[in-house]
């Protein structure tokens, strides 16, 4: 079995860069931007946690709170290198980063939101719930996150 590990972003700062380029990769977006919002990685949420192979970066996803659901969180920006995929990275990944929520952030449910990636999360155990709202503040009207939620709750494979 290949040596992996899933670590929070912010303890290992040497990786920031590496993520940075990954993520830009998929989805294109000022450096700058990109690595302000990497940065804001804490113990809480929001938490950026990194796949490593080795000691190379083969996948990241962050972990953001959602205002108005305290044991939840939804996940984001889920991405596994091109050269990587179809091999069980992005499940190794996400699987560790189901226990991270449970074990580290004593959180029971997990909510993204996808559009074409449906399969990959249904394989997971995930399945359609509700839209959500993800933003809390009454300053600006609610934001749902879409028709294509997904929600599941620990325990429940
Ligand atoms: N459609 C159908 N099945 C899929 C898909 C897909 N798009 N992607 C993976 N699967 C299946 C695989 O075939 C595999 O099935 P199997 O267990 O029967 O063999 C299973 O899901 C697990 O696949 P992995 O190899 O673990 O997935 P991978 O390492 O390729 O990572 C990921 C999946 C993260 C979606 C990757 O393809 C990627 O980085 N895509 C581009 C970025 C992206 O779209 N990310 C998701 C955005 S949504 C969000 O962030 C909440």
């Amino acid at each position: 079995m290949m040596d992996f590990s899933v670590l929070p972003l912010h303890k290992h700062p040497e990786y920031l860069q590496d993520c940075c380029e990954l993520i830009n990769s998929e989805w294109k977006r000022s450096h700058t931007a990109r690595m302000q919002s990497l940065q804001g990685s804490c113990d809480q949420l929001p938490v950026s946690l990194i796949l490593l192979k080795g000691e190379a970066l083969v996948g990241h996803l962050k972990l953001c709170p959602i205002p108005s659901i305290k044991s939840g969180c939804f996940v984001q920006s889920v991405v596994v290198n091109r050269a990587d995929r179809g091999k069980g990275f992005g499940s190794v990944l996400m699987q560790r980063a189901e226990v991270y929520c449970k074990d580290k952030l004593n959180l029971s449910v997990i909510y993204l939101s996808t559009q074409g990636q449906e399969e990959f999360y249904r394989k997971l155990g995930y399945s359609e719930c509700s839209p959500i709202s993800i933003y809390g503040s009454f300053s600006t009207p609610p934001i749902e996150n879409g028709p294509n939620s997904m929600g599941r709750t620990k325990g429940s494979r």
